[in-house]
């Protein structure tokens, strides 16, 4: 009966977790999945979330079923966060949010919506990026096509050619585009050109979904959310899911939220009604432990400023590895630039390696990284930084 069903070939980023669990390699390094580790190589716990969970454990409370949309607390939490505490939209009632599982569960329930809604509409995803991106789109039922992005010959972005691949688009094609942090290649748009692609957006009629996975770790929590308070100021139709896996190291509890800003306040009730159902038909209503922790710190003054000060210990932890990363192949690896790992954003670096090169580090060295290259430099730390750089200038001496 399912002998015609065909197999997984599994997550090429989500696959890794196994194979390196696996690895018996005392030295491995796993520098494949997107997960913040500390100095010591271990998943950190925030201070701020021990806090919250001491208060949800203590008395011990029962469990309803959360609102399909989450708890009010959970989304209020998102929208100051991804728009500013004092947003004229947020006063205004134009953002219909949600709480989702995961930044993953906020594009899914965005893409289904978009897909009952806007049936004609295309996304376009840049090229390179996130592998789930396009799957998720798909998986709704909707065609995904790619940008221009990432210029392999200079490390930067073919930025031009991107404007004018946007001025070949129809009304109501979706544009996904990554605030902050671009995963996998770390090169982000300046604020000019941030300026230019919304206003090719604006005359194109086209729709943004921002996806913000790592605010906090690119500049800080205001700037990196640059393109999304810009898009709101023009007054610009929008999505944006967000997600807390990284910024308050929750990545097993799935916290995220998906925000739709509108024109009108009527329009946001509307849109908030038909995600809430998207949900109902998908899994009901989110899980409530980790929607808690959100809404605890994000809206206690306390907690929400040690947060964000932890939030930039882990920035700046790994602006110092790629630092150390880059002088050490520097040294070892003379008349080759490695500028490109101080000059890209947040936990990832398109390294530029070839698949074989790729392949080598893991077989040779127990160090996982993603096939199209890119490193986790979240996975450094002073004790393996060297061990890495070395296996790196070892790949790159054939
Ligand atoms: C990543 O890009 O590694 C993370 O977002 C984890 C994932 O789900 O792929």
């Amino acid at each position: 009966m399912f002998e015609r069903i065909d197999y997984y070939a599994g997550d090429p980023i989500l696959g890794l977790m196994g194979k390196f669990a696996q690895d018996s390699n005392p030295d491995k390094v796993n520098l494949g999945v997107g997960v913040y580790y500390d100095e010591d190589g271990k998943m950190p716990v925030l201070e701020c979330v021990k806090t919250a969970e001491k208060r949800i454990a203590d008395p011990v409370s029962p469990r309803p079923y959360l609102p399909m949309a989450g708890l009010p607390g959970h989304r209020k939490g998102c929208q100051e966060l991804l728009f500013g505490k004092e947003a004229q939209v947020l006063k205004d009632g134009l953002v219909a949010t949600i709480a989702t599982i995961g930044g993953s569960g906020a594009l899914k329930v965005g893409a289904d919506f978009i897909h009952q809604w806007f049936p004609q509409s295309k996304c376009y995803v840049s090229d390179p990026t996130w592998g789930n991106h396009i799957a998720i789109f798909e998986g709704s039922n909707i065609e995904v096509g790619k940008y221009p992005y990432y210029d392999q010959a200079t490390g930067g972005i073919k930025f031009d050619e991107m404007i004018a691949f946007f001025e070949t688009l129809n009304k109501n094609d979706v544009i996904l585009l990554h605030p902050c942090c671009h995963n996998p290649t770390g090169v982000d748009l300046t604020q000019e050109q941030w300026d230019k692609v919304l206003e090719v957006i604006q005359q194109r009629e086209l729709i943004p979904f921002m996806d913000i996975a790592y605010q906090g770790f690119g500049n800080d929590m205001d700037s990196d959310a640059y393109a999304i308070r810009k898009a709101v100021d023009m007054g610009l139709p929008l999505f944006v899911s967000n997600s807390f896996s990284k910024n308050l190291s929750l990545y097993g509890e799935r916290v995220g939220g998906l925000s739709v800003v509108c024109p009108t306040a009527d329009e946001a009730e509307r849109v908030f009604g038909q995600l809430t159902y998207t949900v109902r038909r998908i899994y009901s209503s989110p899980p409530s432990h980790g929607g808690r922790v959100v809404d605890i710190v994000m809206n206690d003054d306390a907690l929400h400023e040690q947060w964000v000060g932890e939030v930039y210990a882990m920035r700046d932890r790994i602006k110092a590895m790629r630092l150390k990363l880059k002088s050490v192949l520097e040294a070892k690896v003379p008349g080759r630039s490695f500028d490109y790992l101080t000059a890209q954003n947040g936990m990832f670096s398109f390294t530029g390696l070839t698949p074989e090169q790729v392949e080598r580090m893991k077989d040779e060295f127990g160090i996982y990284m993603v096939s199209n290259s890119r490193m986790c430099v979240a996975g450094l730390n002073v004790n393996n930084v060297d061990y890495v750089a070395n296996a790196m200038a070892e790949v790159l001496k054939d």
